[in-house]
């Protein structure tokens, strides 16, 4: 096996949501290392521009390469959305997985009626970029999509159980259930975190489908392919493999990263990412 099987996996996001991500990788693929990058300076992406989320996100490529990586995994669905062309031009040759394309796959494999939800913020809904992954692989579906902005704040907030919550998660999916999909997208890193909520209220009959999870299998697919798989077990008593930076406030992601990873993130380090 070659040296490049043990570099880590680049994985960014626009703030602490890509964590979910992060976290199925080390569920799905425990000899994998990560160097996680949030941009929690600069977050939310999803009310932004493309040419600004296209700058962001080729600094931050900038600065993933710095760490001497083997691939990138995009997190943010609103930079996947926006950016995946800038992201793997900046990238050169190394392989970059996006987050859409897994889940629209997984969401046309699984409809039986053809009419597919997708939630996410503006930025990804006003692309179509969902919907059109959708129909390149399943031209007849019926694709209903539905801007939460909402759910970021209240995610970050830690109101994952909340009356408040509840109101609003039914106020956004009051139309897309009128529609009567049986399949339904968390478009954004961070609404797999509301996921037991959303379960709740729309009932057993919706499949709800998590791109985090589905990524995470794309990306072991990437990686036996392009023969990337880290097979090397860690040595007993070696710290984790994994490393985390963030644009601000270190302490606050490690808070966060402590509260929703199965590890003890220990710190997150600074990173000034303009200067990439
Ligand atoms: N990470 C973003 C996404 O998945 C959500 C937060 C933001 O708006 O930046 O779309």
């Amino acid at each position: 096996m070659g040296k490049a099987n043990e570099l880590p996996i680049g994985v960014f996001d626009s703030g602490l949501g890509g964590l979910t991500v992060a976290r199925e990788i080390m569920r799905n693929l425990p000899m994998e290392k990560i160097v996680y990058f949030g941009d929690t300076a600069r977050v939310p992406y999803g009310s932004k521009s493309r040419q600004t989320i296209e700058r962001y996100s080729r600094q931050i490529v900038r600065f993933l390469k710095t760490q001497e990586i083997k691939a990138i995994v995009v997190a943010c669905n609103t930079a996947t959305a926006l950016a995946l062309d800038a992201i793997r031009e900046e990238a050169g040759g190394m392989p970059v997985i996006g987050v859409i394309e897994p889940g629209a796959r997984v969401a046309c494999a699984e409809t039986r009626n053809g009419r597919i939800g997708v939630i996410a913020t503006r930025a990804t809904i006003g692309s179509h970029v969902y919907s059109d992954a959708i129909h390149a692989i399943m031209p007849s579906a019926n694709v209903i999509g539905k801007a939460c902005p909402l759910f970021v704040p209240l995610v970050e907030e830690g109101w994952l159980h909340d009356r408040i919550t509840d109101e609003i998660i039914m106020r956004y999916l009051d139309e897309v259930l009128e529609y009567q999909v049986d399949t339904l997208i968390l478009g954004c890193t961070h609404y797999p975190l509301l996921r037991g909520e959303i379960r709740s209220l729309v009932g057993d009959d919706i499949v709800l489908v998590n791109p985090a999870y589905e990524t995470a299998v794309s990306l072991a697919a990437m990686l036996k392919e392009k023969q990337l798989m880290n097979t090397k077990k860690p040595e007993a008593g070696e710290p984790y493999p994994y490393r985390f930076f963030t644009s601000d406030e270190p302490q606050r992601f490690a808070d966060f990263a402590n509260s929703i990873l199965p590890i003890d993130v220990g710190s997150a380090r600074l990173v000034a990412i303009e200067e990439y």
